[in-house]
């Protein structure tokens, strides 16, 4: 259907940061799909789980027990945990629950639905009345493009296109405690739905601090605080989850995109007690968590475990500082590590992206001022210089 205004070119193959259209013409790739090849494109570890486990089973359903579905989960739990409080990893009991499927936006339904649940459960609400509860989220934020997802995301507003969407939604400036503190104070808020950093939007970062204080604003009100950490997850900016340069545990956590390396697969992390809100039936996927996609991601976690990606995306975002500080055109720089904003001297960011694809580079233009960066984190120093100095040689004959 007519739903992407696409670039003029078609991709056959990849390796590693570079891909290969249609004609043999050669791209440093630094879009990475928007923030998912992270390992890049082809990564022979992960190529082959894959292949061996479509030789071995790649789909049987939820309805049967999933060893692999269990690792998954398990990898997912530590990794959420890692860092906030080293001594409870080694704790059963402080263990969170993990539901697997297929995207962005499902990770995002899920946690949605949990929250409702959850809230009926604690409010102890029967006769199928309706529990009161807002999801808040913020503006200028995007979960995702099912109905409720949309109807989350600060995007949405001013949309009529789909209404009616379901209700129950709400959302406050981003970066704003106070106005997060007022509309809580309002008393009827049952989670607070936030990005570490607002990748749709064009990398906004919040000012340090503001998570945490987001997290003790929600225990204050007995809200539950969800992060969206599909876009911003697994190590691009430098940490496993950017919540934890904040050093908070949320009740919540989304993950999709560089999860399976380019496999279809998303995972909605909760605390065990508000995951024990679901019971048999109330949620569910065909194809969530099945062995092909587990298997996918559980290489994609393990390679970037051995290459510390974490640290991996500290050394490239300063690389890219080096580079692009003060570049002609270049006003600012926003994000961490290796998912950044290159904010420019105006609204000429895609003609920018254009220039680049003619060059043989792939980035995109978030906003019409703002150039998303997200390489792979196996790029080499030599690869990105090369990638950076297109970029900036595509600024220059832009603006010239
Ligand atoms: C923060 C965030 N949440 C959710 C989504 C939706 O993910 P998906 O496209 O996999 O449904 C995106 C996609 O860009 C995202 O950036």
């Amino acid at each position: 259907m007519n739903t992407y205004a696409r670039m003029p070119v078609v991709f056959s193959k990849g390796s590693g940061v570079y891909l290969w259209d249609t004609d043999g013409k050669r791209y440093l790739d630094m879009f990475s799909g928007i923030a998912v090849t992270t390992l890049g494109h082809a990564n022979q570890s992960v190529a082959d789980v894959i292949s061996e486990q479509a030789h071995k089973l790649c789909h049987v359903s939820n309805v049967y027990g999933n060893e692999l579905g269990e690792e998954l989960a398990d990898r997912i739990d530590t990794l959420v945990r890692s860092g906030y409080d080293q001594q409870s990893l080694n704790d059963p009991s402080a263990r969170g629950r993990v539901f697997l499927c297929n995207s962005g936006a499902e990770a995002n339904e899920c946690a949605i639905k949990l929250v409702r649940k959850w809230k009926a459960t604690v409010s102890e609400v029967t006769d199928g009345e309706a529990a009161p509860g807002v999801i808040l989220t913020t503006e200028g934020s995007f979960h995702g493009r099912t109905l409720a997802t949309w109807a989350t995301s600060g995007k949405s507003i001013g949309n009529n296109d789909y209404s009616p969407l379901p209700a129950g939604f709400s959302h406050v400036p981003y970066n704003d405690i106070d106005a997060l503190e007022d509309r809580m104070s309002v008393g009827d808020v049952s989670a607070f739905l936030v990005e570490p950093i607002q990748g749709e939007n064009g990398v906004v970062e919040p000012d340090r601090g503001y998570l945490a204080a987001a997290r003790s604003v929600c225990s204050r009100y007995g809200a539950l605080l969800a992060v969206d950490e599909v876009q911003t997850g697994l190590a691009k900016t430098g940490r496993w989850f950017a919540f934890q340069y904040e050093n908070i545990l949320p009740d919540m956590v989304t993950v999709a995109k560089a999860l399976g390396n380019g496999m279809p697969v998303g995972a909605c992390w909760a605390r065990a007690g508000v995951a024990s809100a679901f019971r048999p039936g109330d949620h569910g996927s065909t194809f969530g968590g099945q062995p092909l996609a587990c298997a996918a991601a559980i290489a994609t976690l393990r390679v970037m475990q051995e290459i510390d990606a974490p640290s991996r995306a500290v050394h490239i975002g300063s690389l890219i500082d080096e580079h692009l500080d003060g570049a002609p055109s270049v006003v600012g720089l926003s994000g961490r590590g290796a998912l950044r904003g290159v904010i420019l001297e105006d609204d000429r960011a895609t003609e920018v992206a254009r220039k680049s694809l003619d060059k043989g580079l792939l980035v995109n233009a978030a906003r019409p001022r703002v150039i998303r960066i997200a390489p792979p984190l196996i790029i080499t120093d030599d690869e990105l210089k090369a990638a950076l100095g297109i970029l900036v040689s595509s600024i220059e004959e832009v603006f010239k």
